[in-house]
């Protein structure tokens, strides 16, 4: 049995175990990582994601009660509570229920739910295992329903899932990763447009490599939405200063110029965003022209720029970074994800990587007091509704 389907299977047991009956429906959903493409999709840019082999899965179906009732094998952890308010302070139940709710918003639909949620995707780790325990409720519910949302409605609804019921403003970019992703491919995404394109992805000498930094961020309470509204004041100055601009797209990389008229600080976030943009394009050219070395070089540029420009690294990821470059096999890499702590991706020649980690590691330890932890990655399908038990 593949990973994927064990947790499947685990996932039925345990519901089945649980409420005496089967689900009506099964979705699960993949983690993700970033190649490249860092706090841009809340600024209409370009990212760069795929979805990795690690799975959250939910077992689901309607109950004929007004409650939600809800079970995490992963957390050991339950709750029911009535569908229509939920006062409860666990952050996994404002998810379940913020899920339900964004789902049905605007459906004629009202209904209880036996719930049970299974994951192999590491939590707080910036893998995004709660954008993948959106998107397979959100799924789920589409299917139980037949509501027939397209996938950027769901992708829209799951970030209305962190903005009314979690109070993160963040874009969508984990969502879509979770979902849109594809087997061996790599896919870019421009936020602009939603338009997608992927990348057969056939690089054989080489492996990605997240390392935890177990710096631990939250992002609610970080300077994400800090970041969030420099790049809207920014934005503001900038088209008042000339009405052609109307989003960062309308700037290119030789932005000096306009750009001189912000106060410094505001100056460095639109660098970011413009050269991060800028990198996205240069990566895929890299990827296709399967130039190793461009694309190590494009991870270190992405550090520099979210360290200086956008100021969401810290130390510890810092010096990773920077010891990593005496390291033989290590090509690039960068931090991932919200910033402030958590996992960097490295990109490592095929052959180096127990060598790299195991140096890092002692690095790490000596200076920080720390263990890191490495996740060998590779990249697979998006979200997916598996199984419905058309008898129940
Ligand atoms: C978090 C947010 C995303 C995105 C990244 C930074 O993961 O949830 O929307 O902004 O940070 O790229």
């Amino acid at each position: 049995m593949t990973p994927k389907q064990t947790v499947l299977e685990q996932t039925k047991k345990i519901f089945q175990n649980k409420y005496n009956k089967n689900p009506e429906v099964i979705s699960i959903s993949p983690g993700r990582i970033n190649i490249i493409g860092e706090h841009v999709d809340y600024n209409l840019g370009l990212s760069m994601p795929a979805a990795i082999d690690k799975y959250l899965c939910i077992a689901i179906s309607k109950n004929r009660t007004e409650k939600i009732n809800g079970y995490s094998e992963t957390l050991n952890d339950s709750f029911s509570n009535n569908y229509s308010s939920n006062n409860d302070s666990r952050n996994w139940v404002k998810y379940v229920h913020g899920s339900i709710m964004e789902s049905l918003n605007k459906s004629k639909y009202k209904s209880g739910f036996d719930i049970v949620i299974n994951s192999t995707i590491p939590m707080g780790k910036g893998v995004s295992s709660s954008a993948a325990l959106e998107v397979s409720i959100l799924l789920s519910i589409n299917k139980i329903f037949n509501l027939k949302m397209s996938n950027n409605d769901i992708i829209k609804r799951c970030q209305s899932v962190d903005h009314n019921h979690i109070n993160i403003k963040s874009g969508i970019l984990d969502q879509s990763a979770c979902l849109l992703s594809k087997k061996d491919s790599i896919f870019i995404i421009d936020f602009y447009d939603m338009n997608i394109e992927y990348i057969k992805y056939n690089l054989k000498n080489i492996k990605w490599i997240l390392i935890d930094s177990k710096i631990r961020r939250e992002l609610a309470s970080s300077k994400y939405h800090e970041r969030v509204n420099e790049c809207k004041q920014a934005l503001k100055l900038l088209s008042i200063q000339n009405n052609k601009i109307n989003n960062f797209r309308d700037l290119n990389i030789n932005t000096a110029k306009e750009i001189s008229i912000l106060p410094p600080k505001l100056q460095k976030r639109v660098t970011h965003v413009v050269s991060e943009n800028d990198r996205v394009i240069k990566m895929k050219e890299a990827i296709k022209k399967e130039s190793i070395k461009q694309m190590g070089d494009l991870l270190i540029k992405s550090h520099e720029s979210l360290r200086d420009n956008y100021e969401v690294s810290c130390t510890e990821i810092d010096r990773m970074i920077n010891f990593s470059k005496s390291i033989k096999g290590w090509i690039g890499g960068r931090i991932m994800g919200g910033g402030f702590g958590g996992v960097t991706i490295n990109l490592i020649q095929l052959g180096y990587e127990d060598s790299f980690i195991d140096k890092l590691s002692i690095f790490y330890k000596k200076n920080f007091g720390l263990n890191c932890d490495a996740e060998d990655l590779s990249f697979v399908d998006g979200a997916e509704t598996i199984y419905i038990n058309s008898l129940n």
